[in-house]
């Protein structure tokens, strides 16, 4: 995937600082070249000698090192990368960058180099939330600078909340995604509007009416779209998923949250709702949590949600030109799906059989038949990922047609 890329990673101080290393086996995985600039702040994690054992390459520290100016000036170290990663990017590195600083070996490669440079946010969630944090980056991307993360989860200092560094998968896959920019990109200026995941219906304060959807073939799709250089917003229910690279999200919880959301987001070129929105939502949330009081039992009263799908198909302004939808089925997929197809309104229904021992939902792979007005095909069992990129590539085709 990465084969002859040459990437210069940053290593700055911090706890995520271990998981570089993790970083540069994938990358190294992926047969890129791995170059490794670290911080004073980062040898106290981890050891430029494990740095250098993983890539396969001398690990650059010094600024004022005669022996490493003499071999390789940091200007040429800043210009011999075809992408400069800074991972984990600490508050600190960011502030020096979003202020030009260049008082060690780190900021002025990043200073000096004429590369593009993505950074992986990780530290403390308040660090992060500061308004200081935030104002650089701001500054950041308005200087170009491409983020990924942080994700949200326990944090090394014990405390919970957005700040861990994202998976080394996901920094690969967006580093793939982002130096595969200039080739073959056959949805570039298009938008393409995404639904993934459950929506949660709450009940009270503490429970909630949910399904079994990860979001999994949703955040894929929003992937794969976003790989062909589609402009991607990607509607999510609450999932467990880091979020997609070059995709813009909007977390939401409820379908009624889900449909304002798909709706503020258009116009769209294409719309697919991969989204396992919950048909009803209990008709009046209790204020306070129920109680068990040993008497009666309680008794929900239903409400019918909105259909997304629907909605999206039958509008008369801005409707997408191409609408997608999905049907889950536990039996008869093609039959239900063409009668979904119909009622719903929508150009093409991806189907697929959700019975348990399937695995679809929140498993790896999927078997899905492609049913729209021309017929139906029957695609073999593939992964979600390839089921996505099956997918985006025909959406390309038709929105070229
Ligand atoms: O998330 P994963 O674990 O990866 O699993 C993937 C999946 C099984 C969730 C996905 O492949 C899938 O089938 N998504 C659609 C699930 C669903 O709700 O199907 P449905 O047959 O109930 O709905 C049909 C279509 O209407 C879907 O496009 C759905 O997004 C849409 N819908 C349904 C109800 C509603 N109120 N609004 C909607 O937009």
């Amino acid at each position: 995937m990465l084969q002859g890329k040459r990437i210069l990673l940053v290593i700055a101080g911090g706890i995520a600082a271990y998981r570089s290393l993790e970083l540069i086996r994938a990358l190294r995985e992926q047969r890129a070249a791995v170059r490794c600039v670290m911080t004073h702040g980062a040898q106290q994690f981890v050891t430029p000698m494990a740095a250098a054992a993983l890539s396969g390459d001398r690990v650059f520290t010094e600024l004022f090192s005669l022996t490493d100016e003499a071999e390789m000036g940091h200007i040429r170290l800043s210009r011999e990368a075809d992408l400069v990663v800074v991972a984990p990017a600490t508050a600190d590195l960011m502030a020096k960058m979003a202020a030009g600083l260049a008082d060690d070996l780190a900021s002025t490669v990043l200073l000096a180099t004429d590369k593009p440079v993505m950074a992986c946010p990780a530290m403390n969630t308040m660090m992060w939330n500061h308004p200081a944090t935030q104002r650089n980056v701001a500054r950041l991307k308005a200087d170009g600078v491409a983020m990924l993360g942080p994700d949200a989860g326990d944090l090394a200092c014990g405390e919970v909340g957005r700040g861990r560094m994202s998976q080394p998968a996901a920094i690969v896959a967006a580093i793939a995604a982002f130096l595969d920019a200039s080739t073959d990109k056959p949805l570039a200026g298009r938008h393409a509007l995404v639904t993934s995941g459950p929506t949660h219906e709450p009940i009270d304060p503490v429970r909630f009416i949910a399904n079994r959807s990860s979001g999994k073939q949703g955040h894929a799709i929003a992937a794969a779209c976003a790989r062909l250089g589609a402009r991607v917003t990607l509607v999510s229910g609450p999932v467990n998923l880091p979020d997609p690279a070059g995709v813009e999200i909007v977390k939401v919880e409820t379908a009624r949250e889900m449909l304002a959301a798909c709706e503020a987001a258009l116009p769209a070129d294409v719309a697919i709702c991969a989204a396992a929105v919950a048909d009803w939502r209990v008709a009046s949330e209790a204020a306070t949590k129920l109680k068990k009081d040993g008497g009666a039992l309680p008794t929900l009263s239903f409400a019918e949600n909105p259909d997304i799908l629907a909605t999206l198909a039958a509008r008369n302004d801005r409707r997408p030109r191409l609408v997608i939808g999905f049907a889950a089925e536990t039996g008869d997929v093609v039959t239900y799906a063409r009668a979904k197809l119909a009622r719903k309104g929508c150009d093409w229904i991806v189907a697929n059989d959700v019975s348990t021992g399937t695995g679809t939902f929140g498993g790896d792979d999927n078997t899905v038949f492609l049913v729209g007005p021309e017929g139906v095909e029957d695609w073999p069992r593939m992964s979600k990922q390839e089921v996505a990129d099956t997918l985006a590539r025909r959406i390309a085709g038709h929105l070229a047609a």
